[in-house]
């Protein structure tokens, strides 16, 4: 989720020997199968043009290709050691003119952790390839605020141009040669204010998140020129934080009437309707915020509106998550960023947000309604149990962050969460019984760090040790375990060992910073 470096798990498909030293011999690679993910999904975006073309991107652990299937491919796995910053990945964006092409703005930390400059990588391949083009700062796929987006665009009647808001006060960049080079664009000067903990020595939390999204409005424009209104969110507080420019990108203005009291998250368009719906946290996530809200833009008229679904005691976390279902203008659906207790939340409207409906609600306290049914049956070690104790009690998530109605089909949903992917495929009951399918679906996802991997002569095949979710024991390469480590449970298991007399003793160490009862605790550790 927050861990330093991420490594998948790999075998090779046959045994596992590895005593005596043998002749080079093929081995065919595999990754070993744990069924969900295991980490934070910032990111999941569909491609409008393409039926069925998804990917979703991870903060330690790369990029992922939906499959129709269900199932996800991964498309970082090529990284090597002198490439792990490759695995943080900032921003995703997939052309909307010619589907095949893939951008992804890679990079771990803005901070000394991480002593390299980030890189565009640029696939023309659907992500089978890339090439990277290298940039002139850094990129912070796992750093503070990596859940706000997308910050890389491509424009969608000109696909040549791209624009890419940096953090750390870097500023607004623009390629024009499908992200071979990029220049930075000089007439926006706004490169956000917010930064999370300025008192952070480390560099981690004392860093500008900077500029949180663009969007185009592909409206305005038509097919063959560049399109002349862009928006883009900045992460600041309290002054102008979504700016629009009108001349493709020649100037820039703060959009008047906006509410600049929380940080913009997402801004996402809804064309049929002409509006820009923005989602609002007073933290930068993911891990934060306690207020926010939601506004609608209409485009041709300039008015916000405020659509926040709750409001006074209801209302204790700011909103992440957001997407618009491109079949049925004005159904649109919004994820409270963290809502820690007693689950995480979703809301869904079909009016463009005049009138909203929850996952789920309050029967009589402690009894809630639950609008949906939950299987993990591809990952059974998520959910009652999932390492945590505290956040495995959280059914629906929390760090939701990433939330997407499928362009062409609008029963088919997916959202990231601190841990997985969730989904389904009748989200269209919500509408009609109010009651869903919630299914874990991140299957092929592997962003686990390894902190350890031990094959016994005897017993199991495979024992791990992985960052913030203990570790496995695989029975089977190739089928998800069934739980993690659960006693004792700590978060991190450090390392493994067997003992080589006598394989069955196995010997686990490990940390504990996720056995607390407060999930802001997790700050204190990065
Ligand atoms: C701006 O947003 C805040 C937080 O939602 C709200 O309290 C305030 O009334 C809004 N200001 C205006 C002028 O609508
Ligand atoms: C929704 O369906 C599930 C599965 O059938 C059921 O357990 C749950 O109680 C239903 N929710 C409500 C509020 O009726």
């Amino acid at each position: 989720m927050f861990s330093f470096k991420a490594l998948t798990i790999w075998a090779a498909a046959s045994a596992i020997p590895l005593i005596f030293a043998v002749s080079p011999q093929a081995y065919t690679w595999k990754n070993v199968k744990i069924g969900g993910g295991g980490g934070f999904v910032p990111g999941i975006v569909f491609n409008p043009k393409e039926k069925g073309l998804a990917y979703a991107r991870t903060d330690i652990g790369g990029a992922y290709k939906l499959n129709a299937d269900d199932t996800w491919t991964p498309l970082l796995d090529f990284a090597d050691d002198a490439r792990w910053n490759y695995w943080g990945v900032d921003a995703l964006a997939t052309d909307p003119v010619q589907p095949n092409r893939l951008y992804l703005a890679t990079g771990m930390y803005t901070n000394s952790w991480d002593p390299n400059n980030g890189q565009i990588l640029i696939s023309t391949d659907y992500g089978k390839t890339f090439t990277a083009s290298k940039l002139p700062f850094k990129v912070g796929g796992n750093m503070p605020g990596r859940g706000m987006g997308e910050r890389l665009a491509i424009d969608p009647n000109n696909n040549a141009v791209l624009y890419f808001g940096a953090r750390s006060g870097n500023g607004l960049w623009k390629s024009v040669n499908f992200g071979s080079t990029w220049t930075k664009v000089s007439s926006f000067t706004n490169t956000g204010t917010f930064i999370p903990d300025a008192s952070d020595s480390s560099g981690y939390n004392s860093d500008k998140i900077g500029i949180s999204w663009v969007t185009f409005d592909s409206t305005s424009g038509s097919s063959g020129s560049s399109t002349p209104r862009i928006f883009v969110g900045v992460a600041s507080k309290g002054s102008n934080n979504i700016f629009v420019s009108n001349d493709a990108g020649s100037t820039w203005s703060a959009v008047a009437g906006q509410n600049t009291t929380f940080i913009p998250h997402k801004g996402v368009l809804s064309p049929a309707e002409k509006a820009l719906y923005v989602t609002y946290s007073d933290g930068a996530g993911p891990y934060d915020g306690t207020l926010g809200s939601i506004y609608k833009y209409n485009i041709a008229t300039s008015t916000w509106t405020d659509i926040t679904p709750v409001s006074g005691s209801d209302l204790y976390f700011g909103f992440g998550g957001f997407t618009v279902d491109l079949q049925k203008p004005g159904t649109i659906m919004v994820a409270a960023l963290n809502s820690w207790w007693p689950d995480g939340q979703i809301f869904r409207s079909t009016d463009g947000g005049a009138s909203w409906s929850p996952l789920w609600a309050w029967a009589s306290y402690p009894t809630m309604n639950k609008y949906y049914s939950y299987s993990d049956s591809l990952a059974p070690w998520l959910g009652p149990n999932y390492v945590d104790g505290t956040a495995g009690n959280l059914q629906i998530g929390w760090m939701m962050e990433s939330l997407v109605i499928n362009p062409f089909d609008s029963n088919h949903w997916l959202y990231g969460t601190g841990a997985t992917i969730y989904g389904g495929r009748d989200l269209l009951k919500w509408d009609t019984t109010h009651n869903v399918t919630i299914k874990s679906l991140a299957d092929g996802i592997e962003e686990t760090s390894i902190q350890g991997l031990i094959s016994p002569p005897s017993g199991p095949t495979l024992l791990s040790a992985v960052g913030d979710i203990e570790g496995f024991v695989h029975t089977s390469l190739d089928s998800a375990p069934a739980t993690s480590f659960l006693n004792p449970k700590w978060s991190t298991s450090a390392d493994i060992d067997f003992a080589g007399n006598k394989p069955t003793n196995i010997v686990r160490i490990g940390t504990g910073d996720r056995y607390v009862p407060k999930s802001l605790s997790y700050l204190s550790k990065n």
